[in-house]
């Protein structure tokens, strides 16, 4: 048996600095595909994803001005800008979702793993402004924004400015297993 997780996950990490290359709306069509075979409960799938590519500049700047500034600077150069969304409540009988997050939290773990695959990478951003995001790409009531997502294939870092550049790399720090695991009890 190996002693090694999958190449996929291994691998994986948030670049800033993303290529010119465009991403082909098949391609995309993948990674939604991939988001969307994520368990939920009760089946309710309540990720939605709201996207852009940047070539359709109108659309991408409504997703890119939810950013905050800091992440306005770099996600700006992405293939494509996706907001994540959850619905709040079930379908069958109206009652609040406390999985939505957790189910969406599933799906976007299938994209990224799905864009590995494909040598696309992603890079999640909680640094959003809630209700401009809500009025720019019209969320209804009954749905709220969870995240935002820049997706492209990786670029060079030489773009981003000297902060950013220095943090460009896909070695970020990891817990230990014995700081995240507990047999039985927590603090066993
Ligand atoms: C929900 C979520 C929100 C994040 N928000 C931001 C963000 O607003 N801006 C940013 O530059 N990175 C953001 N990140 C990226 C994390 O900082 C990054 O995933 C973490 O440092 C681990 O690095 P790695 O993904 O390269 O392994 C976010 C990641 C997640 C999952």
């Amino acid at each position: 048996m190996s002693n090694s997780i999958l190449s996929i996950i291994e691998e994986r990490w948030s670049p800033r600095a993303f290529s010119s290359k465009s991403i082909s709306k098949e391609d995309l069509n993948l990674l939604f595909k991939a988001a969307g075979k994520a368990a939920s409960c009760f089946n309710e799938q309540p990720w939605r994803f709201v996207y852009a590519h940047k070539e359709d500049t109108e659309n991408f700047n409504l997703l890119l001005e939810c950013l905050v500034e800091f992440n306005q600077e770099w996600a700006k150069n992405a293939s494509v800008l996706v907001a994540t969304v959850a619905k709040k409540s079930f379908s069958n009988n109206g009652k609040p979702n406390q999985h939505s997050w957790h189910d969406l939290g599933l799906a976007m773990g299938n994209m990224s793993l799905q864009a590995m695959s494909m040598d696309i990478y992603l890079h999640n951003m909680a640094g959003y402004d809630k209700e401009r995001t809500v009025k720019n790409l019209n969320i209804t009531a009954d749905f709220e924004p969870v995240s935002f997502v820049a997706i492209g294939y990786v670029g060079d870092k030489n773009q981003l400015p000297n902060d950013l550049k220095e943090q460009e790399t896909p070695e970020s720090p990891r817990k230990d297993l014995d700081e995240i695991t507990f047999v039985g009890q927590m603090g066993k």
